[in-house]
C-alpha cells in the first residue's frame, strides 16, 4: 500500500513524514528567538538530519521572519520549506507565497481557529465564516503551490460535525495535508486516536489527504497523543526539536522518531530520520538557545544512558540490553567525548567540526574558531566535545551588531572591581572603564554605558561545559524590555568573559526582537 504525496509522489504507506516546526513553533516562545544566520544553520541541519519538512517561519509576523523564510528557501535542499499564513490574514498568505520563491520544493501551512471557544472570543466570527474563510484561504494558497496544509486551530476542542465540515471544506478548496492540533495540551491518547478515526471514516475525499498531528505538552501529553494519532491514521507528524514550543512546549521530535523505532513492532511505521544525527541536533540547539535539556530529559539527557546503581551497572556489562532499550550510538552518543589537545591541527579540528554538525562552516569562520580552540587548548589540558560546540557556537555570533572586542578586568578582597571594555557597535568603537560591586557587576556595567538601553536584568546563571576547575562556564543572561524576554549564552575558561559575552548576546537579540510585531492569534 501507498499513499500519493504533491511533494513527494509515491509514499509507502508504513513511512511517517516528520514535520518540524522548531523554527516557528519552537522559536516563537519566549527566551528561543533566534537570528537568522542561527535559523539557517539549525535549517541546513534539520535537512541533514532527515526531515520531510522544515516549518521555517511566518513571513508575514516581520520583516526578520519573512527574511529568513526566504533564505532558508533559497538555500536549503532536501525537506520541503514551509510558512505559516493566517487563512483570513490580510497579506499573509501572498506573503508566504513570496517568502517560499525559491525553494525547491514548498507549502504553505494556512490556519484558524475552529472550537466554538476560539470562534466566539478570539476571532468573534460565526462558524459560516469562518468556513468560508477556509475555503478561500486554501484556494488562494494552492495559487502558489500544489502542496497547501490547512490546521484547525484549537481542533481537538472543536465539536466533530463541525470539524467534519471544516475539513471537508478544506480538501474541497484544495488543501492537501489536514492538521488537526491539541493547541492547548488539553486532549488524551485516546480523544486524539478517535478524532483521527472519526475524519477519516466520516469526510468526503479523507482518504486523498494526509492528515497530520500536532501536540502541545501541557499535561506532558504531547508524544503520547501523537503516537495514538498515528494509530488513529496520522501520517504527518509535527514536532519540535527537544520539544520546544509555546508554554510546556510541542511534542519531541527525538522521542517519537524513538518511539516508532524501538517500538515497531507496536506502531509498524519508519521515518528518514538519521537517528544517530538526533544528539548533534539536540545539542546544536541547546547552545544557540542556551536551554540544556534537563538531564534525565529522555533520549538526548545526560543521563538518559548513565546507569548509577550496581545492579544496572553489573546487568549492562553482562548484555547492554538488560537495561537499555535502544543503544546509544543509536542516538549519537558516543563512547568517549575526549577529541582534541593543543596539539591538533586545523584538519583534526575541521574534522571534528564535521563529525559536530558544523560542516558548513566557512573559512573565516572556521580560522576564528581555531584560533579560540588554539587559545582554550593552552589553558585547559583536555578539550571535549562540547567545549568546541560551546565556543564554536559562541564564535559564530559574532557578525552580530555588538561585539566584544577586548574586557580586562581587576578585582580582589582588597580593592574595588574594575572592568575596562572596548566594544563595537555597528562597526564603531566604544572604549569604557568602569567600577562595580564585583567583576561581572563591573563589567555589566561597562556595557550598559558602551550601549546604553532599558533593558533588565531577569536572570543571570552560570554553568560549566564541561568538569574540573579549567572547565568553560557557560553563562545565561535573560533580559527583559517591555515585556518581551531574550537570553543569551556565552562560554569561556574565564567566567566573567563569558558572562561579558552572554550580555552581548542578548542585546544582540533584543535588538532583533524590537523591529518584530507579535503576531496576533497564533499558537
Ligand atoms: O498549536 C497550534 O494550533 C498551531 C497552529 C498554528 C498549527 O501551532
Ligand atoms: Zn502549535
Amino acid at each position: 500500500m501507498a499513499f500519493q504525496h504533491p511533494s513527494f509522489g509515491t509514499v509507502s504507506d508504513d513511512r511517517i513524514i516528520i514535520f518540524d516546526t522548531t523554527l516557528r513553533d519552537g522559536e516563537q516562545s519566549p527566551g528561543f528567538s533566534m537570528n537568522i544566520e542561527e535559523k539557517l544553520r539549525m535549517a541546513h541541519a534539520l535537512g541533514e538530519l532527515g526531515v520531510d519538512v522544515i516549518e521555517a517561519g511566518f513571513p508575514v509576523a516581520s520583516a526578520g521572519d519573512f527574511e529568513s523564510v526566504r533564505r532558508i528557501a533559497e538555500h536549503v535542499r532536501g525537506p520541503v520549506i514551509c510558512g505559516l499564513a493566517r487563512s483570513g490574514g490580510k497579506r499573509d498568505i501572498e506573503s508566504a507565497g513570496e517568502a517560499l520563491r525559491q525553494a525547491e520544493r514548498k507549502r504553505i501551512h494556512n490556519f484558524i481557529s475552529t472550537s466554538p471557544l476560539h470562534m466566539k472570543y478570539k476571532l468573534r466570527m460565526e462558524p459560516e465564516t469562518v468556513l468560508e474563510i477556509i475555503a478561500e484561504g486554501n484556494r488562494k494558497a494552492r495559487q502558489y503551490t500544489d502542496d497547501v496544509e490547512w490546521s484547525a486551530e484549537d481542533g481537538s476542542r472543536t465539536e466533530a460535525d463541525f470539524l467534519c465540515r471544516c475539513v471537508e471544506v478544506a480538501i474541497r478548496n484544495g488543501a492537501t495535508t489536514i492538521n488537526i492540533p491539541d493547541t492547548v495540551g488539553f486532549a488524551t491518547p485516546e480523544e486524539m486516536r478517535a478524532i483521527f478515526t472519526m475524519l477519516r471514516e466520516r469526510v468526503p475525499g479523507a482518504d486523498s489527504v494526509i492528515f497530520s498531528a500536532h501536540n502541545h505538552n501541557d499535561l506532558g501529553l504531547a508524544v503520547a497523543n501523537t503516537l495514538a494519532s498515528v494509530e488513529g491514521g496520522a501520517r504527518q507528524i509535527e514536532c519540535t526539536i527537544n520539544g520546544i514550543g509555546e508554554r510546556a512546549g510541542n511534542a519531541a521530535l527525538e522521542e517519537i522518531v524513538m518511539a516508532l523505532k524501538t517500538r515497531h513492532d507496536q506502531f509498524g511505521r519508519v521515518t528518514g530520520i538519521v537517528t544517530p544525527k538526533l544528539l548533534g541536533m539536540s545539542r546544536m540547539l541547546a547552545t544557540i538557545t542556551g536551554f540544556d535539556v534537563q538531564p534525565n530529559k529522555a533520549i538526548v539527557g545526560r543521563n538518559a544512558f548513565a546507569h548509577e546503581s550496581g545492579i544496572h551497572q553489573d546487568g549492562v556489562l553482562k548484555n547492554a540490553a538488560t537495561y537499555e532499550i535502544m543503544t546509544p550510538e543509536s542516538v549519537g552518543w558516543t563512547k568517549t567525548s575526549l577529541v582534541l589537545g593543543k596539539h591538533s591541527g586545523r584538519a583534526a579540528f575541521r574534522d571534528k567540526l564535521a563529525q559536530l554538525g558544523y560542516a558548513e562552516l566557512d573559512d573565516t569562520a572556521l580560522n576564528a574558531a581555531f584560533a579560540r580552540f588554539k587559545d582554550l587548548a593552552d589553558r585547559k589540558k583536555d578539550v571535549f566535545d562540547d567545549d568546541i560546540r560551546a565556543l564554536v557556537d559562541d564564535e559564530s555570533r559574532d557578525h552580530e551588531r555588538i561585539r566584544l572586542i577586548a574586557l580586562e578586568l581587576s578585582s580582589g578582597t582588597k580593592q574595588q572591581a574594575h572592568a575596562k571594555l572596548e566594544i563595537t557597535v555597528d562597526g564603531a568603537v566604544q572604549y569604557v572603564a568602569v567600577s562595580g560591586n564585583g567583576p561581572v557587576d563591573a563589567a555589566f556595567r561597562a556595557i550598559s554605558q558602551a550601549f546604553p538601553h532599558t533593558a533588565e536584568l531577569a536572570l543571570f546563571s552560570v554553568a560549566n561545559v564541561t568538569e574540573g576547575t579549567d572547565a568553560q562556564a557557560r553563562t545565561t543572561v535573560r533580559l527583559q524590555e517591555n515585556g518581551k524576554l531574550v537570553d543569551g549564552q556565552g562560554a569561556d575558561a574565564d567566567t566573567v568573559v563569558s558572562a561579558v559575552r552572554a550580555y552581548i548576546h542578548a542585546l544582540n537579540k533584543l535588538l532583533v526582537k524590537r523591529d518584530r510585531a507579535e503576531p496576533e492569534a497564533l499558537n
